[in-house]
């Protein structure tokens, strides 16, 4: 009999953490729901059974992330997969406007966590033998320009770390992989374009009408990748960011200017006959 595989959550209250560990659930993973928001994180664990156990972490302390961890460890016996995910727009504005505090607070949420996160999972995947840790990264943290300044640094500062500790946690039988989403339909980008975090469907109308193949992505379609790089199918991708935008951020916006025009010739090639 194999054994029941486990996993950390981070953010899992909501937005792409709901979706990770809806999806884990169903394929028979117990996980530890790590949330600041522990009332939704509560709710969620008590609609999914008893292989789900919510806490209240917040991924900027210490202490929270490493009793996350040890909680799945007391409960569920292991840990395969940590999902470092929690996150937040943080500090918004003109770069000259930028506070330190407000600065340091977004690298704490975005960056320090995902540090905290995969430290203390390979505190126990290297007693273990192997796991797997998968970050929530961002377009935005694979092309500049694309999101906030903080937000932009903290999320190709998860990146850099993923590819960093995927180097050193191989020799442990241990893969580091980050999803970069693309806008995605969840309580943060409902804020952002409905004003109300639960306007998910003028949030995903929005989306769909500025999306380049007609279609928002919903967490499912984030989820779907962080569980499939966090699985056995994917034992050798190891340092990877997968990007999940449909081909509308990363590609799409950068070549879009060149796919609407009629087809015309343009280089140095092309001279018009008798012309030097
Ligand atoms: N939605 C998007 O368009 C999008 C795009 C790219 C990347 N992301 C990233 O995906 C991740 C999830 O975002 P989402 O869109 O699902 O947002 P969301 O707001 O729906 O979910 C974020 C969750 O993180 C939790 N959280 C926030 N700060 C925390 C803290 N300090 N400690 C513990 N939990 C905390 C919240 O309570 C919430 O449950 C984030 O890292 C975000 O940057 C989102």
């Amino acid at each position: 009999m194999t054994e029941t595989r486990v996993a950390v959550v981070t953010g899992g209250a909501s937005g792409i953490g709901e979706g990770i560990v809806r999806q884990l659930v169903c394929e028979g993973t117990s996980c530890v729901i790590a949330d600041l928001n522990v009332a939704r994180a509560e709710a969620l664990a008590a609609e999914l059974g008893e292989g789900v156990v919510a806490l209240r972490v917040d991924v900027t302390q210490e202490a929270d992330v490493a009793g996350a961890v040890d909680l799945a460890v007391s409960r569920f016996g292991r840990l395969d997969c940590m999902f470092n995910n929690a996150g937040m727009l943080g500090a918004v504005g003109s770069l000259v406007d930028h506070t330190l505090d407000a600065w340091n607070a977004t690298m704490d949420v975005l960056l320090t966590s995902v540090f905290l996160g995969t430290r203390e999972a390979a505190r126990v995947m290297i007693a273990q033998g192997g796991g797997s840790v998968v970050n929530t990264s961002s377009t935005a943290g694979v092309r500049g320009g694309l999101g906030p300044h903080a937000y932009t640094v903290a999320k190709f500062g998860v990146v850099g770390l993923t590819e960093s500790a995927a180097v050193e946690l191989s020799t442990h039988g241990i893969r580091v992989n980050a999803v970069a989403p693309g806008r995605t339909v969840s309580g943060l980008t409902a804020g952002l374009i409905a004003g109300d975090p639960d306007d998910v469907a003028t949030t995903a109308a929005h989306m769909a009408s500025r999306s380049r193949n007609g279609r928002a992505a919903y967490p499912q379609d984030v989820a779907a990748a962080a569980v499939f790089l966090a699985s056995e199918a994917a034992w050798y991708i190891n340092g990877a960011c997968l990007v999940v935008d449909g081909a509308g951020e990363v590609l799409g916006e950068k070549a879009s200017r060149y796919y609407g025009t009629p087809m015309s010739l343009v280089g140095p090639a092309v001279r018009k006959p008798g012309t030097a």
